[in-house]
């Protein structure tokens, strides 16, 4: 339904020189960078916040901001992330604030907006709000670290998202995020994924080319 898109992980580069990380996705003609926001509470490290974002905005105009926030509190960031140049803001679906508005919110800031769902959250979690999602990502690793390994038990998950897609005429894009590598890649795609997000595999990668095309083609 959707074309297959790579969304390399800026957490695995060199967060001294994020500048750098960034340049290696634009030079290698990709469009889009994943930025993972966290907040030492919802998940248990810390990543970076809107004014790295901003900082990354400047350096690159063209690339696809996708932000995706791991914090118990999304709704009170959203703007200011926006603000800083994400073009998509997914928030995960298990803290407790109000999701459809925070959703709305979102769309009304300019951005897509996207739900995410930890590796034990039901597909049918999204139900509720199916009709105002760009995005359902999920995960298959427990947020909060680069460099884990994919949990295999999340492959059914992504056949189910793609039949609640089909079945209520919805229109999100599936997106796989954590241990994504060339063979879990092609698994994910395979069960329903179109968008992967690769941290380590992307940046550790001897051939991106390569790498890529074994995502995307
Ligand atoms: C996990 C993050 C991921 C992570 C993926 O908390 O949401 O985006 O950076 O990293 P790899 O590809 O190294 O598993
Ligand atoms: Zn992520």
């Amino acid at each position: 339904m959707h074309t297959p898109i790579l969304a390399p992980s800026i957490l695995a580069a060199n967060h001294a020189r994020l500048a750098d990380g960034l340049a290696i996705i634009a030079d290698d003609g990709l469009d889009w960078v994943h930025l993972d926001i966290m907040d030492g509470h919802f998940v248990p490290n810390f990543s970076f916040g809107p004014q790295t974002v901003a900082d990354l905005r400047k350096l690159n105009s063209k690339l696809f901001f996708d932000t995706h926030l791991m914090l118990d509190n999304p709704h009170q960031y959203v703007e200011a992330f926006a603000k800083a140049g994400s073009q998509q803001i997914t928030i995960h679906v298990e803290p407790d604030y109000d999701i459809g508005a925070t959703l709305a919110h979102i769309r009304e800031l300019g951005c897509r907006c996207g739900l995410v769902l930890n590796p034990d959250t039901p597909a049918d979690a999204i139900v509720p709000w199916i009709d105002q999602l760009d995005m359902v990502l999920a995960m298959t690793v427990w947020p909060g670290f680069g460099g884990q390994s994919f949990i295999e038990s999340s492959l059914p998950k992504l056949s189910r998202l793609a039949e609640l897609r089909d079945e209520n005429g919805g229109r999100y894009r599936i997106q796989v995020d954590g241990g994504i590598n060339a063979e879990t890649g092609l698994l994910c795609r395979r069960a329903g994924a179109d968008t992967f997000v690769a941290g380590t595999a992307y940046f550790k990668a001897k051939n991106r080319k390569a790498f890529r095309q074994s995502l995307e083609n």
